[in-house]
């Protein structure tokens, strides 16, 4: 397999496939591969010429650093599972790579979609996603790019960067891959105890009660029951939020057509999240 580790070696192997016209498709990643970010890759490959993945711990996305020395860093076996279903060009760079230092950027405004949930808990985090992911784009050049309805909000704000940076890339939103038992697939599953990984569940039982309440009840009422379900379970929650797919604002009184629920919450030392577009 072809692992490159700097954006000119990378940019020879592309160059006389964009000569060519053919499809680019791209899947940045932070590493430690699961089957969620393998379905994002083999859905790239039935879609495009060929593929690149990206494996890249972002410094710059952490707010905090002892989640940052924490994350799992796993390079071989990561290619040795890319390796197994199909064949796509690994970009591994350094940061030198990444954040170059004519690197000319600076915070795009996202509309205030990056202050609230992950944006409130995690200040500045999605200002690292944005400028890893805006410099990715610029040295990759993708046709397509694919990312995970896992990280909901990550995906909304990916659409407001490609559209204010005039990106001509297309974006596609792929579902959250889940253990049989409901856990959303995540690197940091890894950090988590047998024990623990039980005690996991409640977010994904909540998400699906709070599904079978959404006929007879409104977001706010929905939202109370929701809360005091949760707090049965074991893990200390950072927010449940029931919001507009779409805007990411709070709903109260009323559903949107396209309501999404999402949680974040601590299980231990590791902070997990999901969601569930409710239908
Ligand atoms: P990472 O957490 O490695 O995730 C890479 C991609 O895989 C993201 O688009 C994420 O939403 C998707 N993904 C993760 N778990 C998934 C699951 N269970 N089902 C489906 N897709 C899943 O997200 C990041 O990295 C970084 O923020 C990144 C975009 C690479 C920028 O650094």
């Amino acid at each position: 397999m072809n692992v490159f580790t700097t954006r000119k070696s990378l940019n020879e192997a592309l160059a006389p496939l964009k000569e060519a016209k053919k499809s680019v498709g791209f899947v940045p990643t932070m590493g430690a591969l699961h089957e969620g970010h393998l379905a994002l890759v083999k859905r790239a490959l039935t879609e495009s010429d060929c593929v690149v993945v990206s494996i890249f711990v972002n410094p710059t996305q952490f707010n905090n650093m002892q989640d940052l020395d924490k994350y799992p860093r796993m390079l071989q076996a990561d290619v040795d599972l890319l390796n197994s279903i199909g064949e796509v060009l690994v970009f591994a760079p350094t940061v030198e790579e990444v954040y170059p230092e004519n690197d000319a950027y600076s915070p795009l405004d996202l509309d205030g979609i990056d202050q609230v949930m992950e944006g409130e808990f995690r200040p500045g985090h999605f200002q690292g996603v944005v400028h890893v992911v805006r410099n990715l784009f610029q040295i990759v050049q993708p046709t397509h790019a694919y990312f995970g309805l896992k990280d909901f909000q990550q995906v909304a704000v990916i659409r407001l960067l490609t559209k204010k940076y005039n990106f001509p890339i297309q974006l596609i939103a792929c579902p959250t891959l889940r253990e049989t038992s409901g856990l959303a697939m995540s690197s940091r599953n890894l950090r988590l105890t047998e024990s623990e990984r039980k005690d996991a569940l409640i977010i994904f039982q909540t998400l699906k009660f709070i599904q079978t309440l959404k006929a007879s009840k409104s977001p706010k009422e929905v939202k109370e029951l929701a809360m005091e379900y949760f707090s049965a379970g074991k893990l200390r929650l950072e927010y449940l939020e029931i919001v507009d797919g779409s805007s990411l604002k709070a709903l109260d009184a009323a559903w949107s057509e396209y309501s999404v629920v999402c949680i974040a919450a601590y299980c231990g030392a590791v902070r997990l999240i999901d969601n569930l577009e409710l239908v």
